[in-house]
């Protein structure tokens, strides 16, 4: 069959490759597991275990792997100078792609492409991505970075990176899930980047270089940072349907609804739905509850769209009182995960990724000189 037989626009429904990490077929699972089982029963940090190392852990080997990470939380300093350096109006997402590139320099294995030393790797940039989105966010607001707590989650770390003070165990839980949520999808636009990228035998620090440039992108994990810009546009429950239809006529895309893959629906924004709710009873914010759930209904009956994991993420986020500039870079400190496995997988198997395009361009024609072209 030739390469023009087989075309499919944005890659739609083609099969690109293996993987043992992922299906969305039947229901998103991890390694087998039912991600809405893995959201109620094993928290973000065995999840990324699964994923980096096939099998949930044991208590001894959770422990040891929590004690990698923690110790694994610190940057090099030249990394806060830049910092401090940039502009305090740099989108966070440029800056986590710049601060990933940084990290490789000072990596000790960042040129070995074994799999021992991509996996150790992994977990480094696992442990150093969330001390690096909030050292920059709490720069950019004139605070210095508060130093890491051995002891705590990366759920529960990041958000006491962020701000400074432990959260407390409804919003751990509430944003763990999520990150679980978050942690993996299969050959998603980001790590298929990333896939791309390794497959040519670079390393793992560029592959999630381009994974988080292609997942800051509006139609991928920038999405979660347009929800709060949807939900106060409609203005509220009384306003909602009006703005919608409007927002139709103008055929605007509604951020956080449709999926390239679920057309039926997205199993994880069912999953966090709950959680978004119960945060903003806790923090009196039914307000964007109230006016998402009339956006659903309408998008559902009328355009036949469902929400997407991002359509809760963002409304969850912002009861938890967190600013949406860090939205998506919460979105990489749970996919880092996903990506390293990925890559880790990519790599232990390689073949370089090279497909074929379509040609469009002019028929053949003859070069003349630059003086007979007028
Ligand atoms: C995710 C997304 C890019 C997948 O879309 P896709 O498979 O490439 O499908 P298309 O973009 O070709 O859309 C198909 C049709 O549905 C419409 N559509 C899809 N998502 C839509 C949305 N969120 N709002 C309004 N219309 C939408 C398109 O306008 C198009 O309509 P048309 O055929 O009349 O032109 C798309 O649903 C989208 O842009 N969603 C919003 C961004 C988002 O939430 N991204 C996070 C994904 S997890």
């Amino acid at each position: 069959m030739s390469a023009a037989e087989v075309y499919s626009p944005g890659l739609e429904g083609v099969i690109a490759g293996e993987t043992a990490i992922s299906t969305v077929t039947g229901g998103l699972r991890y390694r087998g597991y039912p991600v809405p089982e893995l959201a109620e029963n094993a928290t973000y940090d065995e999840v990324a275990y699964l994923l980096l190392h096939g099998e949930l852990p044991t208590s001894k080997l959770l422990a040891s792997f929590r004690d990698r990470l923690a110790r694994a939380r610190e940057l090099p300093s030249c990394l806060v100078t830049l910092f401090k350096a940039l502009p305090s109006s740099t989108s966070p997402m440029d800056v986590l792609r710049s601060a990933v590139s940084v990290l490789a320099h000072f990596d000790p294995e960042v040129a070995d492409n074994s799999h021992e030393a991509n996996l150790h790797k992994a977990e480094r940039l696992q442990a150093q991505i969330p001390v690096a989105v909030a050292a920059f966010y709490r720069l950019s607001h004139g605070q210095q970075p508060v130093a890491p707590r051995p002891d705590l989650s990366q759920a529960a770390s990041l958000l006491y990176l962020i701000r400074g003070v432990e959260a407390d165990p409804l919003q751990v839980k509430a944003f763990d899930v999520s990150m679980t949520l978050y942690a993996e999808h299969e050959f998603n636009a980001s790590t298929f980047a990333a896939r791309v990228v390794v497959s040519t035998e670079s390393d793992l620090h560029s592959g999630v270089v381009a994974a988080v440039g292609a997942l800051k992108g509006r139609l991928h994990g920038g999405a979660n940072e347009k929800v709060m810009d949807i939900l106060r546009q409609a203005g509220g429950p009384e306003t909602a349907e009006k703005w919608l239809r409007d927002a139709f006529a103008r055929k605007e895309r509604i951020m956080g609804f449709g999926h390239r893959v679920y057309k039926t629906g997205d199993v994880r924004a069912g999953v966090l739905r709950e959680y978004a709710r119960q945060l903003a009873e806790v923090t009196g914010q039914m307000k964007w509850e109230s006016t998402a759930a009339i956006i659903e209904k309408i998008l559902e009956q009328e355009k036949n769209l469902l929400p997407n994991l991002d359509w809760p993420a963002g409304r969850l986020y912002h009861a938890m009182g967190l600013e949406v500039p860090l939205y998506t870079p919460i979105f990489v400190a749970a996919r880092v995960a996903g990506w390293s496995a990925h890559i880790i997988e990519q790599l232990d198997h390689n073949r370089l990724i090279r497909p074929r395009a379509r040609y469009t361009g002019p028929e053949v024609r003859t070069v003349k000189p630059i003086e007979e072209r007028g």
